[in-house]
């Protein structure tokens, strides 16, 4: 049986191959995608996955558009990595997607989703947590019906947008807090997991020998995305953070998970938005979140191939 999945991203160049490895994986039931703003404004993250499922042939999943600003204070976009569009680097043309938007906007969508499948949901949140956290908060009754939550974001080092903080958790530390107390089981893959997983020339080179369309799109993303990872952290290979949840899913066996208290920083002030990973149990709070260590990476890219292969093909 296929893992039911709901995706909720913010694409983003990520987020965009997140939702290629969900619908190309057998092992995976893509049953809707919703989005949030993150990476770029509402419009535009939603833009961009209609854009990303229509030119990948992904019909037949619902996508629907959730909220557009944080629980508390001002949106953040992640531009200076994302670009103007939020998935700068290709041209998508200037006409409109093929995959509609479905009208009933993200919350009644999941709920829909939620209370129409058969066995309890794993729900993949690759932006920030604000989505999440309103469902939880809106209802609490749909618990039961949430396996677990197979989120990206924040890290046991340090961050990436402060010092302290990782992007998505810093653009909704509120939204992570009730994500993380909610008794929902999480997993949770963060900058120390993402960051081994990079696009080198070698990886590039792999899909572009696919020689599809779709194919060369993902180059060109993996292009852009390779250089603004250059020009604002000097990376010399852009780390493909967000399919990690959905490899993780696929095979469990990629990443080695460690079981720790995971508590967001709302007041610090420096530190606001960091995740506090109790990784030696030093606070004797209940190790309640799995924690994504060492990466099979060899094993993460095989998959990401397979699926720009099976899509381009269709
Ligand atoms: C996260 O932030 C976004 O820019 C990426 O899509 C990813 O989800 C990495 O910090
Ligand atoms: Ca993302």
């Amino acid at each position: 049986m296929p893992i039911p999945v709901i995706l909720d991203c913010d694409p983003g160049h990520d987020d965009a191959f997140t939702i290629l490895l969900a619908a190309a994986h057998p092992a995976v039931e893509l049953l809707a995608i919703t989005t949030v703003a993150g990476n770029q404004t509402l419009e535009k993250t939603t833009l961009n996955a209609r854009r990303v499922c229509s030119v990948a042939g992904i019909s037949g999943v619902p996508i629907a558009a959730g909220r557009a600003r944080p629980l508390h204070g001002p949106p953040r976009t992640a531009e200076n990595i994302h670009g103007e569009s939020g998935l700068d680097g290709p041209g998508f043309g200037s006409g409109e997607p093929a995959v509609p938007e479905d009208p009933r906007g993200a919350l009644a969508l999941v709920r829909d989703t939620l209370l129409a499948h058969p066995v309890p949901v794993t729900l993949v949140p690759t932006g920030p947590l604000t989505n999440i956290a309103v469902l939880l908060l809106a209802h609490p009754e749909l618990t039961s019906r949430i396996d677990r939550i197979v989120l990206m974001g924040g890290s046991t080092d340090r961050g990436n947008t402060t010092p302290a903080a990782e992007f998505n958790i810093l653009c909704d530390p509120e939204a992570a807090d009730i994500v993380l107390r909610s008794g929902v089981p999480v997993t949770m893959f963060g900058l120390n997991a993402t960051h081994q997983v990079r696009a080198t020339p070698e990886v590039v080179d792999r899909i572009a020998a696919l020689g599809t369309p779709l194919s060369g799109l993902c180059v060109d993303l993996l292009t852009y995305f390779a250089s603004t990872y250059r020009e604002v952290y000097g990376f010399d290979a852009p780390p493909l953070h967000d399919p990690l949840t959905v490899a993780h899913l696929i095979d469990p066996s990629l990443v080695s998970l460690v079981r720790a208290a995971v508590t967001v920083e709302l007041t610090g002030t420096h530190t606001r938005g960091a995740t506090v990973v109790d990784l030696h149990g030093v606070t004797g709070a209940p190790a309640d979140v799995e924690v994504g260590m060492e990466v099979d990476t060899e094993g993460f890219w095989d998959l990401i191939v397979e699926a720009v292969r099976v899509l381009g093909g269709r």
